[in-house]
């Protein structure tokens, strides 16, 4: 195995049109919807953390610039709290910010697709291993999926991709990945499929939105050509980078949430709430009321 210098980057690919969740989008980014209180952009970055990654690359574009704020003070707010005496907010506000100098801003001046979005990290990232989580998806698990991936990682070198199951009927929407020899975790790869037809699919399991890819992948996306959606697709450029290189999947077992659709973004709402003390028994009876009178 090439020795490389330990997982600390992140990037988290932000510049997409969000078109799905029109109108919302037209003013503010999708990263910045709210799932109960936070961002989704915060879920995301939270669990970044918890895996022990030390420095955020934030690739975004023309309308974005609210998700550069958010990781920023709040000077006049942060002085009225002050000047109320609201210590438990302060705390709170402070806790989530990037430590000075560990978050990074680049901008993907056209949507050209996620190859493209993630090429644009090359030089912040430089020739080190990086995380990358698409900060639409959102996990809820007994432990963070990209901690898990990095403890797969520390095993196996090269390049992870977070995986989970879907219902054999549905793999032809997704990238889907071939079963190899198993892994503590996972399994190594054989194959990968973006959107297969109809009963082709390898295995039911799917590509969730989370990976750990070596630096030789933004050499293979500066000349990729556009694929499907006239977009340059990232899973072109690692089916090449797979021909070099060994791919293992990490095994998922938790609920995956795509916010980047009404119906996800609904569900991780409520499941979010339901999992906080604070929330939980105000809403739960009212949401069980709406479900029974359901015709
Ligand atoms: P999506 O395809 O889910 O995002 O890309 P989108 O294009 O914003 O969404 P819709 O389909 O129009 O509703 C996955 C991730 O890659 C980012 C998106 O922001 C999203 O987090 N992305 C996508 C970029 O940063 N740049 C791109 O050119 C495309």
């Amino acid at each position: 195995m090439v020795q490389r210098n330990k997982l600390r980057k992140a990037v988290f690919p932000v510049a997409g049109l969000g078109t799905r969740f029109l109108p919302a989008t037209k003013a503010v980014p999708k990263e910045m919807l709210t799932v109960v209180d936070k961002p989704v952009i915060q879920y995301v970055v939270d669990e970044a953390v918890e895996a022990g990654i030390e420095h955020f690359v934030f690739i975004t574009g023309r309308g974005k610039g609210v998700i550069e704020d958010y990781f920023d003070i709040q000077f006049e707010l942060e002085q009225t709290l002050k000047s109320r005496n609201k210590n438990a907010e302060l705390t709170l506000l402070s806790g989530l910010l990037p430590k000075a100098g560990t978050a990074s801003f680049t901008r993907q001046q056209e949507p050209l697709g996620l190859g493209h979005a993630v090429w644009c990290a090359r030089d912040i990232v430089g020739n080190d291993p990086f995380a990358l989580l698409l900060p639409d998806m959102i996990m809820r698990g007994e432990k963070g999926c990209m901690k898990g991936m990095v403890e797969l990682y520390e095993k196996t070198g090269g390049n992870v991709i977070a995986v989970e199951e879907c219902a054999p009927e549905h793999a032809h929407k997704y990238g889907i990945v071939g079963v190899g020899q198993t892994l503590e975790g996972g399994f190594h790869i054989t194959e990968m499929v973006e959107k297969p037809a109809k009963g082709t699919a390898p295995s039911n399991f799917f590509i969730n939105g989370r990976y750990i890819l070596q630096p030789e992948i933004f050499a293979i996306l500066e000349t990729q050509e556009r694929g499907a959606g006239n977009e340059i697709q990232l899973t072109d450029g690692m089916l090449k980078l797979a021909k070099e290189q060994a791919f293992a999947a990490y095994h998922f077992k938790g609920d995956t949430f795509d916010c980047g659709a009404k119906d996800g973004f609904i569900l991780a709402n409520v499941a979010f709430a339901l999992d906080r003390a604070d929330i939980r028994p105000t809403v739960e009876e009212p949401l069980k009321a709406l479900l029974a009178a359901l015709k």
